[in-house]
């Protein structure tokens, strides 16, 4: 019989991130028995709430994924009792020392590993994290903290919060997340590349012609501006979410799949990179847009947001990795609010086959379409390589079709969402998923001094309208490195 506890505290419980992500993936990993046999939940937050009203805040987001899947709400019920709630301030050590009390009484004298997910604003962040370890963390098992990005705003501040963080915390018990190492085709990138005899040999510049990384949104900042506006989609998306797969993606084989050694050469991979240049950079923000006769608003119509604002709300770059493997070959990367679509894709373009023979066959002066292997994050999970083919016939006619894995198709288990994968792995004292603070300093290198000239320089975005596939200047930034985007072709 297991002996010790886990007590889980989420610190900012009535936000939309506890409510949307935190407490519906922490039924989950209930739901699928893999919480501690003992285990309680406390919610924290300002406002006055009783367990009663935490139980049904709580109640009405989580779901049991496949409908009509058995005893779901009694295993509902079961979860909810096991949820309370403890009104506080953030940076309030008396607060957090009646919060430790309360805890106590649940772990009743078990060993008891405590973790604290601080879902709340950056200010008031490291307030939070000083009163959690000194009044509130575990006298005998473990303390782990998790938190959520923004981690700075560039390198210096970025710094200074780990300084902070590091007087309270050491850093094995710091579990900062990117929500994006969490989903299941991200995780799967390195099976993909070092269990298949037939990728890794091509992963090279040899021949591999680009690599682009897009991510795109169909809806707009929607009540959050005064966040983004402070942060913009450089920030928000790609210094973390994109970088962190470019990472992954391009990082040389590891030792093991260790933590330790699959950080290290994800440091390395980036330490290897050229910091981005504005001159390859393109921004743009979306505008108002009519269409169907509904009028959809411009990123200044939220009224969080100044009516002067440049913030980039969408943002293209090119970035190169200067190493043996990587030399010359453009990394590009598009992240964007308000398009036409949702969508997280890798797309990997192969260079064309040397004296290709059929080049005849597809008329004069064109050539066979190249490789080119995608993998769809999200949504309709799938991974699919673009070949040539003959078109069956009596003639010689090519075609471009794909092998496809659908994962729809394939699997029948649903995906579990990025967020149950990450608090399992923190709950588990498992760090593969978690961003290491050189990591971090390394990731803020490449992206701050283009971040202080875009501010300094008061670039103007480019204006698109709201649905749209975007400013056009990404498709000259492409076309500078001989490159089309794969997403548009
Ligand atoms: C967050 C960003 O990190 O990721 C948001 O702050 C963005 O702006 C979100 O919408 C996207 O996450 P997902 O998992 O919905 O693709």
């Amino acid at each position: 019989k297991d002996k010790s506890t886990v007590s889980i505290t989420v610190v900012g419980a009535s936000g939309d991130l506890a409510k949307k992500k935190i407490f519906p993936a922490l039924f989950a990993l209930y739901y699928e028995g893999c919480l501690p046999e003992h285990f309680t939940i406390f919610g924290y937050a300002r406002s006055k709430m009783t367990d009663a009203e935490l139980r049904t805040m709580v109640s009405k987001t989580l779901t049991c994924r496949i409908d009509q899947r058995e005893n779901c709400g009694e295993k509902m019920d079961h979860f909810l009792e096991r949820c309370f709630y403890h009104p506080g301030q953030y940076d309030s050590p008396e607060n957090f020392l009646e919060l430790d009390k309360k805890l106590k009484e649940h772990e009743a004298g078990r060993v008891a590993n405590r973790l604290f997910y601080l879902s709340i604003p950056p200010n008031i962040f490291i307030d939070a994290v000083k009163c959690a370890s000194s009044s509130a963390s575990s006298a005998k098992g473990w303390t782990r903290v998790i938190v959520e990005k923004p981690f700075g705003r560039d390198s210096e501040s970025s710094s200074a919060l780990t300084r902070s963080l590091k007087q309270y915390l050491d850093e094995d018990q710091i579990f900062r997340i990117d929500h994006y190492l969490g989903k299941e085709l991200v995780e799967n990138l390195s099976v993909l590349r070092f269990s298949n005899l037939i990728f890794e040999p091509l992963w090279s510049r040899q021949y591999i012609r680009n690599v682009q990384f897009i991510f795109a949104e169909d809806f707009g900042t929607e009540g959050r501006g005064g966040y983004f506006d402070n942060y913009g989609i450089i920030r928000d998306i790609m210094q973390n979410h994109l970088l962190q797969i470019l990472a992954l993606f391009a990082m040389e084989t590891p030792v093991s799949l260790d933590a330790e050694d699959i950080r290290n050469e994800k440091v390395k991979v980036l330490r290897s990179m050229r910091p981005l240049r504005l001159d390859d950079v393109v921004t743009g923000q979306y505008k108002s847009h009519t269409r169907g006769g509904v009028k959809y608003p411009a990123y200044i119509d939220d009224k969080t947001v100044p009516n002067d604002s440049l913030t980039p709300t969408f943002a293209a770059a090119a970035l190169f990795i200067d190493n043996a493997r990587w030399d010359g070959v453009p990394f590009l990367m598009k992240a964007g609010k308000a398009l036409h679509d949702r969508r997280t894709e890798i797309r990997v373009q192969f260079r064309h086959v040397p004296g290709n023979l059929y080049n005849k066959n597809i008329g004069p002066g064109l050539d066979v379409a190249t490789n080119e292997l995608v993998i769809r994050v999200q949504p309709d999970e799938a991974i699919y390589l673009k070949i040539n083919n003959k078109v069956p016939g009596l003639g010689m006619r090519l075609d471009r079709s794909n092998l496809n894995l659908l994962y729809a198709a394939r699997y029948s288990k649903e995906i579990p969402d990025a967020y149950e994968r990450l608090l399992l792995d923190a709950i588990e004292g498992e760090r593969r998923l978690f961003i290491r603070s050189d990591e971090l300093d390394a990731a803020w290198s490449l992206f701050t001094p283009v971040l202080k000239e875009l501010d300094d320089k008061k670039i103007v975005p480019e204006y698109y309208p709201y649905g749209s596939r975007g400013p056009v200047g990404s498709h000259y930034l492409a076309a500078r490195y001989k490159v089309q985007w794969g997403d548009v072709g």
